[in-house]
């Protein structure tokens, strides 16, 4: 199918603005475009007109969105914000609030050119929209081998791409830079995909600062040698670090100027950082060394496009519930309450593993530092078999991977810590 004008016209601003980024792009990447002309444009030229017969949701005689009383009076919003659609790429609003708020919490973007953030329907549709954007199918995507399994359905279901791992950690429990290197520098140079999760589901683990230093010095290596890469940053746990010497800020940040050949994609969003799973909204941001105003637009243009194509636009409700509280006082200091609570589980469960010496007969917990979850490596007898015992006999849910279990601290409360880790004792104990 031959490329629309339009997308043929931002091909050709990405193109002559950086021409690694535009090699990065998908077949469907490169088809993409936001339509400006269509019903789009036409609805914005009657903008104002005494008779305006273009809009495609239901208005009141008085010009008021149709609303139904029943769900009026639940919420608390002016109609417009409560129950139109949101642009494609988001309510200028919550993208300029949220790219304020980037800056505040990743002080190290001061002076780097990144682009307005996307809205999207939260980091799962994010992720999906960049696998749209540049996998391939049969497209390989680097990543360590602990995790998200809804990559697979993201990238390999949706996209055709396939996630290839490395280990994440070395033996002696280090993030694995090495490993994530020999990937990137033993293929043959070329276009390649990256995924970074810091805070990591499942481990809970987040990078030290000089592990950040090493993963960003392996990825520029790789693009002096030619490769052009695409590093997807799932910034899902964003701020939750509860160690000292441990990334505070996300890895964008690190790569946003990094090299004309990497192109940093952050996938973001309140989802977890405010506490919103079923709001429903994300973003996803651009960085790239020497990204000028043109190449964000249009990139922001095509991410637009695919989701206009996709889900059209995402929860209008969500964005203008959170600009409200993003535009309150106690904001803040909610946040770090909530924050101190998943610390403190943290802490206790450092408190519990250092206490019970025994445990190690049984189970290691891998390194953790940060996020929702950890994961304790079972030494002898099946993850699974011990994950059923705890079903059945110990009233204790928990998730098995492979060789481990991944205990969720974010949804079980300080004081079944002990109890948590004393049943995993038993049952562990029970099935080597
Ligand atoms: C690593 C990671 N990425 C993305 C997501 C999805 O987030 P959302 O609910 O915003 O789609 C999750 C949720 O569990 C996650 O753990």
């Amino acid at each position: 199918m031959p490329f629309n004008p339009q997308a043929l016209s931002l091909n050709r601003t990405i193109q002559s603005a950086n021409p690694a980024v535009y090699e990065l792009l998908s077949r469907r990447g490169k088809a993409i475009y936001f339509p400006k002309l269509g019903i789009l444009s036409q609805s914005a030229e009657a903008v104002g007109k005494t008779i305006n017969a273009t809009i495609g949701t239901a208005l009141e005689d008085t010009g008021a969105p149709m609303v139904l009383g029943s769900l009026a009076s639940l919420v608390n919003l002016k109609r417009t914000d409560g129950f139109s659609y949101a642009p494609s790429s988001g309510r200028p609003e919550i993208r300029s609030s949220w790219k304020r708020m980037m800056l505040t919490k990743n002080p190290s973007l001061q002076g780097k050119t990144f682009s307005l953030p996307v809205v999207t329907s939260a980091l799962t549709h994010g992720l999906s929209m960049a696998g749209y954007l540049f996998i391939e199918e049969r497209d390989s995507i680097i990543s360590p081998d602990y995790y998200w399994e809804n990559y697979d359905l993201v990238f390999g279901n949706a996209h055709g791409g396939r996630i290839d791992t490395f280990p994440t950690f070395t033996e002696n429990l280090r993030f694995n830079v090495g490993a994530l290197h020999d990937k990137l520098l033993r293929a043959p140079a070329g276009k390649k995909a990256v995924i970074l999760n810091f805070p990591n589901n499942p481990t809970g683990y987040t990078v030290t600062e000089s592990e950040a230093y090493g993963v960003r010095a392996a990825l520029v290596e790789a693009a002096e040698a030619g490769n052009s890469i695409a590093v997807l940053i799932d910034d899902s746990y964003f701020g939750l670090v509860y160690e000292q010497g441990v990334l505070r800020e996300s890895m964008f940040a690190l790569l946003a100027d990094a090299h004309e050949r990497i192109l940093a994609v952050k996938l973001d969003g309140p989802t977890k950082e405010d506490y919103v799973w079923g709001f429903r909204v994300g973003f996803v941001t651009f960085a790239i060394k020497n990204g000028t105003a043109e190449l964000y637009n249009a990139l922001g243009a095509k991410l637009a496009g695919a989701i206009r194509g996709n889900i059209s636009n995402a929860s209008n409700i969500s964005q203008s519930l959170l600009l409200q509280a993003y535009a309150g006082t106690s904001y803040d200091a909610e946040k770090e309450e909530k924050y101190r609570t998943l610390e403190r589980r943290y802490r206790k469960i450092r408190e519990v593993i250092a206490a019970h010496p025994e445990y190690g007969n049984y189970f290691h917990p891998l390194p953790f530092n940060s996020g929702y979850f950890m994961c304790i490596r079972i030494v002898s007898g099946k993850a699974e078999a011990i994950r059923r015992t705890l079903l059945d006999k110990y009233s204790t849910g928990t998730i098995s991977q492979n060789d481990v279990l991944r205990l969720a601290f974010s949804s079980t409360p300080l004081a079944m810590i002990e109890t948590l880790f004393e049943n995993c004792y038993h049952a562990a104990k029970e099935c080597a």
